[in-house]
């Protein structure tokens, strides 16, 4: 089954082209980043309209990347929620009235579905069950996943996501809109053990995260020590995020009895928690599974995969709508 996924949620327009029996085929990404740094963050009206710019020549370009041609389709995904629900009706119009004109079925995918299957379009998938920290920018969550639609959430943020909380501190820090791969780097050339920050909701107990705190701990710090430690300041977050996100996810693998950790969404592209991660699953005897880097920020790729595990069991209703808000546990199974 060939399938054309369409990721408009935010502010990147992503395309991909995926082959149930051959693969990934080929992806393309236009990221509005620069366009939106100006503003400091997301201005959704502009996201809707770049997206509408876009999301026809990267189609193009997959398919001829591929050497395919629409009539090739079986089906079309596209994120049909979480996100701006402007930038939602773009992709989703788009695909549903595709899929209308070619005669093949359309499915709306949940984005952070998305992310959390993500590392299975790999040579060497994880089998199922397996634990999965979703961290995005929008959201931190520990899910156990038992199949496709199988998820149990087992704790999530009660406030700022790990990424929003990466790109607030970027932004105490100077550093521009989205923050997390410059703070990142600015990270790696400081002292960690210089200034300590805490690590909230680390002995609580339980799955959850909280990382408001942590961000004004980083604001009086920012006031007290001065930019001229940001480097410093930016390694102390860093360390105190990822020590909570690290801690809590093994207990969740201890806790669900699995041996097998899955980490999507875009803090997933950071270096720190990959090698911490990876380091300390291991002497537990946990193996961890990213995704490809390019996939660890949004992108159309995850949308075919997911969409094409989705199309075989999906019915070929015409209506459709958004979910600008959308609960990841109340999925159905397939
Ligand atoms: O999954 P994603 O692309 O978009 C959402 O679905 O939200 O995640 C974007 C988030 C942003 O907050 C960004 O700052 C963060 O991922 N991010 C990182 C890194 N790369 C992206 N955070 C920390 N370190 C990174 N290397
Ligand atoms: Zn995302």
């Amino acid at each position: 089954m060939l399938v054309l996924g369409v990721e408009s949620s935010c502010d990147e327009t992503g395309v991909a082209l995926y082959d149930s029996v051959h693969g990934l085929l080929s992806h393309a990404l236009y990221s509005q980043i620069a366009m939106h740094n100006a503003y400091g963050g997301v201005v959704p009206e502009l996201a809707s309209r770049d997206h509408i710019r876009r999301i026809l020549p990267l189609t193009r370009q997959v398919l001829s990347e591929s050497g395919r041609t629409l009539a090739d389709l079986d089906g079309i995904a596209y994120t049909q929620g979480p996100g701006l629900a402007g930038a939602l009706l773009v992709g989703a119009g788009m695909a549903r009235a595709l899929a209308y004109a070619l005669g093949i079925p359309a499915v709306g995918v949940h984005h952070l579905e998305g992310h959390m299957l993500s590392p299975l379009i790999s040579d060497t998938p994880p089998e199922f069950p397996f634990v999965a920290l979703l961290v995005s920018g929008g959201h931190t969550q520990l899910m156990l996943v038992s199949g496709v639609g199988r998820y149990t959430l087992l704790g999530e943020t009660l406030d700022d996501a790990a990424g929003e909380a990466f790109d607030k501190t970027a932004q105490l820090l100077g550093l521009g809109y989205p923050g997390g791969p410059a703070l990142s780097k600015l990270a790696a050339t400081g002292d960690a053990s210089r200034f300590k920050l805490p690590r909230p909701m680390l002995n609580s107990g339980d799955f959850d995260f909280s990382f408001s705190g942590l961000k004004t701990a980083v604001l009086t710090l920012v006031r007290k020590a001065g930019l001229s430690q940001a480097a410093d300041i930016a390694a102390a977050f860093q360390a105190a995020a990822v020590a909570v996100l690290v801690s809590k996810s093994l207990a969740a693998c201890a806790h669900s009895g699995a041996n097998r950790l899955v980490v999507a969404g875009g803090v997933g592209a950071n270096t720190h928690l990959r090698e911490r991660l990876t380091r300390e699953a291991a002497a537990r005897g946990i193996s961890v599974f990213y995704p490809r880097l390019e996939f660890c920020t949004d992108n159309g790729a995850m949308i075919a995969y997911a969409g094409a595990q989705r199309l075989a069991y999906a019915h070929n209703d015409l209506t459709f709508a958004v979910k600008p808000r959308w609960e990841l546990a109340t999925l159905d199974a397939v």
